[in-house]
C-alpha cells in the first residue's frame, strides 16, 4: 500500500511528502534527470524511443494523486531522450480533478529533488489570437494565472525556494531562443504568445473568451501554469509549448470536444516530437 495523497499545508509535511516520494524513486535508481518533460493530452507518443532506465506508475509514488483523464497516462519515466537524461511525467494532475495546486505540482517538485534543472512543458490550448488556428504551435512567452489557485499558497517550502517568487521572466529567454532556432531549422511555424490558464473542466463560454482576450491572452488552457510557477519557485528554467487544437469558444462556428482536442494534438505529435528532440539535442550540447 502506498500512502494516500495528503493536502498538507505545513512546510514540514509538504517537504516530508516530497522526500518520501523522492526516497521511493531513489530506492530503485540513482538516475539524475537534467530535463523534465510534462506532456499534454495525446502527446504521450513523443517519448517513443526513449531509453528508459526506470518507470514508476504515478499511483505507486507516495503522496501522488491518481490521474483520471482520458488521453493522460500517469507514469514517471526516467531515461535518455534526445541525448539528454530526462524525467518524463506522462499524464499530469489538473486542478479540475479536484487536487489542490500544491498537490498538482508534486511531480514537478519531485523532479527537482531528483536533480532536474529544466522544465519543458507542453499543453493543448484554444487559440484566441487570430493567427492561432488548429494545428499551430505557440511558444509561451508569459502567462495569466486565472485559475484562482497558486501552488505556492500556504507556508513556504523554504528548502525549495523563496516566499516571494519573482515571475518577471518566468519562461526562460535562452530556452525560447533555442526553440525559435529549432523551429526555423525544421521549417515549423512557431507562433509566440501569452497562455491563460483557467481551472476548467468545462471549456470557456464565448463571453469568457472575450474577457480573456481583453486581458491580453493569446491562447487558453487548463494546465501548465501551476507547474511553471512551482518550477520558477525552485529555480528551474522553463520552456512552454502549446499545441493549438481549436479556436477558443465563440471564435469559430463549431463546438468544442475533448476528442477533437486529442485528435488535433495527435496529428501534430510528429512535429512537436521533432521540435522537442531538436531542443533536447541543443541542450545536450550546451550542458555536456
Ligand atoms: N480551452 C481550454 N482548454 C483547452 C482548449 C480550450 O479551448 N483547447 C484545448 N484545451
Amino acid at each position: 500500500m502506498t500512502a494516500a495523497p495528503t493536502d498538507s499545508t505545513s512546510t514540514t509535511s509538504e517537504m516530508s511528502c516530497l522526500l518520501e516520494a523522492r526516497d521511493h524513486v531513489r530506492s530503485r535508481t540513482s538516475f539524475t534527470p537534467k530535463v523534465t518533460l510534462f506532456l499534454g493530452s495525446g502527446l504521450g507518443s513523443i517519448i517513443e524511443g526513449m531509453e528508459t532506465e526506470a518507470e514508476f506508475p504515478s499511483a505507486e509514488i507516495p503522496h501522488f494523486p491518481r490521474c483520471t483523464v482520458q488521453g493522460h497516462d500517469g507514469r514517471l519515466l526516467l531515461g535518455r531522450l534526445g541525448g539528454v537524461d530526462c524525467a518524463v511525467q506522462s499524464g499530469r494532475f489538473h486542478l479540475y480533478e479536484g487536487h489542490p495546486a500544491r498537490v498538482c505540482v508534486r511531480p514537478l517538485r519531485l523532479s527537482r529533488l531528483l536533480g532536474s534543472e529544466i522544465l519543458l512543458v507542453t499543453n493543448a490550448a484554444g487559440g484566441i489570437h487570430q493567427d492561432l488556428n488548429p494545428g499551430t504551435l505557440m511558444l509561451l512567452t508569459d502567462h495569466l494565472n486565472l485559475t484562482g489557485q497558486n501552488p505556492l499558497t500556504g507556508e513556504n517550502v523554504d528548502e525549495l525556494g523563496p516566499r516571494f517568487s519573482d515571475m518577471t521572466q518566468a519562461y526562460d529567454l535562452r530556452l525560447q531562443e533555442i526553440a525559435r532556432n529549432q523551429a526555423k531549422n525544421q521549417s515549423v511555424v512557431l507562433r509566440e504568445g501569452i497562455y491563460a490558464a483557467l481551472p476548467g473542466p468545462c471549456y470557456e463560454t464565448p463571453a469568457e473568451v472575450r474577457m480573456i482576450q481583453t486581458l491580453g491572452a493569446d491562447a487558453v488552457g487548463m494546465s501548465t501554469v501551476p507547474e511553471a510557477i512551482a518550477a520558477v519557485h525552485c529555480g528551474m528554467r522553463v520552456l512552454g509549448l502549446s499545441c493549438i487544437t481549436n479556436r477558443a469558444a465563440g471564435l469559430s462556428s463549431g463546438t468544442l470536444s475533448h476528442e477533437e482536442v486529442v485528435e488535433v494534438t495527435r496529428k501534430a505529435t510528429e512535429t512537436i516530437r521533432n521540435l522537442m528532440l531538436g531542443i533536447l539535442g541543443d541542450l545536450a550540447e550546451s550542458t555536456s
